[in-house]
């Protein structure tokens, strides 16, 4: 095989892009993303502040523009997100405890509803939990006012407002074993012991020198699919270049393929000209859409020429 898509689908993966709605009209762009990738996550347009930015009013336009994209060239898409602290619209955090568990699951439930059938994975609930060595949670509307339960309960509306969707919990500086994976990992473990609806955990796997790739990164995530759900890499990029950052990006493949319920990978956006590290090149295409060094590694470690 000779693109991403297709190398990882011959070794039963995906292979995956973050889109921005605002760009597929730039032909470089959307023809490299047709050509390498078969799934994308929306990088912003499904969060709460885009399409319920006021009570119970849903705007999908963006959002829709991606997944009718995605279905036409046979891509699957990552919900993406929710629940989370962050592009939370101010009226929410604004309400009070039964009128915000409400908001949640209704918010939950008309996002779904509206995208049933055609969303592989949704992360259901994104970064709920501190960095650091406390393993506790996050504070944010829902922890703060709902308490420790509103995960559970996120899940298991989410389970019924679409049956088909597969449910993930995502969180970044989980990626190796720390306290902070150690708490997501005590919280799966008790979702699955308890029958609480959970099929994947993703791995954002945003890594730097600070916080390069866990030398125990494939044993973390083989320690998470023997608890029985799937685990993805669902936000990766890599700051650097040249060879270094080729070598980093090996490895994130190699642990993935190593770890049979690994299903897939998503890097966080498609070229290094609109990656959310604003001055940083931490993607596999370079400003000109050209392969870099990252791309080669990767289409190599997957088994593809
Ligand atoms: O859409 C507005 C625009 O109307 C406004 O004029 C402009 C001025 O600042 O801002 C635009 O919104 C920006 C938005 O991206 C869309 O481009 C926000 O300021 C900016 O903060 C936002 O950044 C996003 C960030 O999440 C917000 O938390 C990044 O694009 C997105 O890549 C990033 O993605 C997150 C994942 O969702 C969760 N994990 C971490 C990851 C990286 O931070």
């Amino acid at each position: 095989a000779s693109t991403l898509g297709a190398a990882a689908a011959e070794k039963g993966r995906y292979f995956g892009a973050a889109v921005a709605a605002n760009h597929l009209g730039e032909s470089d762009y959307a023809a490299t993303l047709d050509r390498e990738f078969n799934s994308v996550t929306p990088e912003n347009e499904m969060k709460w502040d885009a399409v319920e930015r006021t009570r119970n009013s849903f705007t999908f336009g963006s959002a829709d523009q991606i997944v009718s994209h995605a279905q036409g060239k046979g891509m699957k898409v990552r919900g993406h997100t929710l629940v989370w602290h962050s592009q939370l619209p101010g009226w929410v955090g604004g309400l009070a405890a039964g009128d915000l568990r409400s908001a949640m699951n209704n918010h939950i439930t008309k996002v779904m509803q509206h995208y049933q059938g055609r969303i592989a994975a949704w992360d259901v609930v994104n970064e709920a939990f501190q960095d650091g060595n406390s393993g506790a949670r996050r504070s944010s509307p829902f922890q703060d006012k709902i308490g420790n339960g509103f995960i559970e309960e996120a899940f298991r509306t989410a389970r019924a407002a679409d049956p088909a969707a597969k449910l993930c919990y995502n969180d970044y500086n989980t990626d190796g074993q720390n306290a902070k994976s150690n708490a997501v990992y005590a919280m799966v473990r008790d979702f699955k012991a308890r029958g609480v609806p959970i099929d994947c955990v993703g791995f954002q796997s945003h890594f730097n020198s600070q916080s390069p790739v866990p030398g125990d990164y494939q044993q973390n995530l083989q320690r998470f699919a023997d608890l029985g759900v799937d685990v993805q890499i669902t936000e990766l990029d890599i700051e650097g270049s040249g060879t270094a950052q080729a070598d980093s990006y090996r490895r994130v493949v190699q642990a993935c393929l190593a770890v049979s319920r690994c299903t897939g990978i998503t890097v966080w956006g498609v070229t290094d000209k609109y990656s959310w590290r604003a001055s940083g090149t931490p993607l596999l295409f370079d400003n000109n859409y050209g392969k870099k060094a990252a791309y080669t590694s990767v289409l190599s470690a997957l088994g593809g020429t």
